[in-house]
């Protein structure tokens, strides 16, 4: 299996290094535009196989597709990242010109690959890979859910002094201050959190994890990578290993939730084929109007990408 990975910064170059150190895949193909910077990434990541033990081979090539021809999946980091005081949806113009070249030259490779897009504004740059690809919703999709999600985990694990393995969540909507973690599809162990935790704290915890990103940025003056990267390899991880695990992904609804035509996360089952199935949870009414927010908020930056493509 063959992997390219667009962008050798901070989430790229992790995603990578997470994706040999696993050996998930036989080859990742590091792209970057920076000449250079990709090749050095790559061969460090492939000097560190005989002391972290594994046998991926990772090659870095500046901006030549023609390297990653045949790829299986192929996942999008490259452009700019948050600054303090950026919100997400700031990035909107120099990244949507960025994904879309970069899809170009990715699937004029790669047609049959699935692909992953990472680079923010996310849930609006995976509508961009779409336009632009022209893929079905099954094969173009964001990864966000899984970083959310985890913070969210992280936090309720830190709060409670349990292992985060122990809890299982899912959270929707888009990768925003929108965001909608759903405490009543949280448990630890498969017991319901709301019987271990007060409903102050948990409050806290959810409004944490919306703005977990920013929290971030505060403190190191960019966006986070290690969990981003992370994230990205895992849901790599789930299609080339046909693993059919659930995971909040961004992907477009065609009238899931009553929703059509916007990209939004809501739990899927990812496997060989990319999303195999979306999963419709029974939400209540105050859950529904959180994700009406969200899906509000995505559909605008949706427009401004619409306008700024037609103009
Ligand atoms: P970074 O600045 O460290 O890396 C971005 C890389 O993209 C740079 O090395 C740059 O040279 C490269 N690049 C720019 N234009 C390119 C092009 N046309 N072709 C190939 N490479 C190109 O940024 P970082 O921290 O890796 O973040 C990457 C993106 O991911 C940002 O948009 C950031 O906001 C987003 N992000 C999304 C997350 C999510 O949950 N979806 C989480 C964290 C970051
Ligand atoms: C994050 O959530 C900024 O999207 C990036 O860390």
């Amino acid at each position: 299996m063959k992997v390219t990975v667009v962008g050798a910064g901070n989430v790229g170059a992790t995603c990578a290094d997470v994706l040999a150190y696993r050996e998930v895949v036989n080859e990742v193909i590091l792209v970057d535009i920076k000449e250079g910077l990709a090749e050095g990434k790559a061969l460090d990541i492939w000097e560190k196989a005989p002391i972290n033990v594994y046998d991926t081979r990772t090659v870095g090539v500046s901006n030549d597709y023609s390297k990653t021809a045949g790829s299986d999946v192929v996942v999008i980091t490259s452009g700019l990242p948050r600054k303090p005081g950026m919100s997400r949806d700031d990035l909107i113009e120099t990244n949507a010109g960025i994904v879309k070249s970069v899809t170009e030259n990715v699937i004029k490779y790669s047609p049959e690959a699935i692909v992953i897009i990472v680079s923010n504004p996310l849930d609006v740059m995976t509508y961009q890979a779409h336009l632009t690809s022209k893929f079905p919703r099954s094969k173009v999709m964001g990864m966000a859910g899984i970083l959310d999600t985890a913070r969210y985990r992280a936090f309720l694990a830190e709060a409670l002094n349990v292992s985060p393995k122990e809890i299982q969540a899912v959270l929707m909507g888009g990768h925003g201050d929108t965001m909608v973690p759903l405490p009543r599809y949280t448990t630890v162990a498969g017991i319901p959190v709301t019987e271990l935790i007060d409903s102050e704290k948990l409050d806290a915890i959810v409004q944490r994890t919306k703005t977990g990103g920013g929290e971030l940025v505060k403190l190191m003056g960019t966006s986070a990578w290690y969990a981003p990267g992370a994230a990205a390899a895992q849901m790599v991880e789930a299609i080339v290993k046909d693993q059919r695990r659930v995971f909040p992904v961004c992907v477009k609804l065609e009238g899931e939730y009553g929703i059509d035509n916007c990209y939004l996360g809501v739990p899927v089952i990812l496997g060989k084929n990319g999303i195999e199935k979306v999963i419709e949870l029974e939400l209540n009414e105050d859950e529904m109007a959180m994700l009406k927010e969200s899906e509000g908020h995505v559909r605008e930056v949706m427009s401004v990408l619409d306008k700024l493509n037609n103009k």
